[in-house]
């Protein structure tokens, strides 16, 4: 990153904003995703953003809230508050994303793809097994790729709420319920 991603002078959400709008303008797409991670790595200190209102927690214990949606659509930031106990059901995204923890601590649980063994002229039958857990604080950011790849579930074990900061490489606001992709396990 050059001095035009330098974020140590009061940077605020906008600014964020801004320079995700031109990362994903002007860089080939298959750098999206790491560029616009250390961007949301440098500036995720320094962002000031309100969680979304707790009357918003669904039936798995955290609320979402869209903040922005580029307006060519290239990528959406949105805002999570994680209650005390919340775990999301597994999901892929059909989108990159990056994940920056701006309060409290959350867990991810991510999972691959295996095939079940089965009787001999039977249909293999796909399944999920988990590949490992981590416990992520603030300043912490995170990356995932489209589905079928980076399946997980987050999920709040702690005591507190928690609030993380997403940015996505679809239009949320076009297609609100388009990113996750949800998995039995
Ligand atoms: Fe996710």
């Amino acid at each position: 990153m050059d001095g035009a991603f330098c974020f140590r002078n009061g940077t605020q959400l906008s600014k964020l904003i801004d320079e995700a709008g031109i990362i994903t303008r002007d860089l080939d797409c298959c750098n999206h995703r790491p560029a616009v991670a250390s961007l949301l790595r440098l500036a995720l200190p320094h962002v000031n953003t309100m969680p979304p209102s707790e009357n918003l927690v669904n039936e798995f214990g955290y609320a979402r809230q869209l903040l922005h949606t580029d307006p060519g659509g290239r990528f959406s930031v949105m805002t999570l508050r994680w209650m005390p106990g919340a775990c999301t059901p597994i999901h892929g995204h059909n989108a990159w994303g990056c994940v920056g923890v701006l309060e409290g601590e959350v867990g991810c649980e991510t999972f691959a793809h295996k095939t079940r063994d089965t009787e001999p002229g039977v249909p293999e039958a796909p399944c999920l097994v988990s590949t490992g857990k981590l416990l992520a604080g603030p300043g912490t950011v995170a990356t995932v790729d489209p589905d079928p790849c980076g399946i997980h579930r987050i999920f709040n074990p702690t005591q507190a709420p928690a609030t993380t900061l997403h940015i996505y490489g679809m239009n949320l606001e076009a297609e609100p319920e388009g990113l996750n992709k949800w998995y039995q396990h």
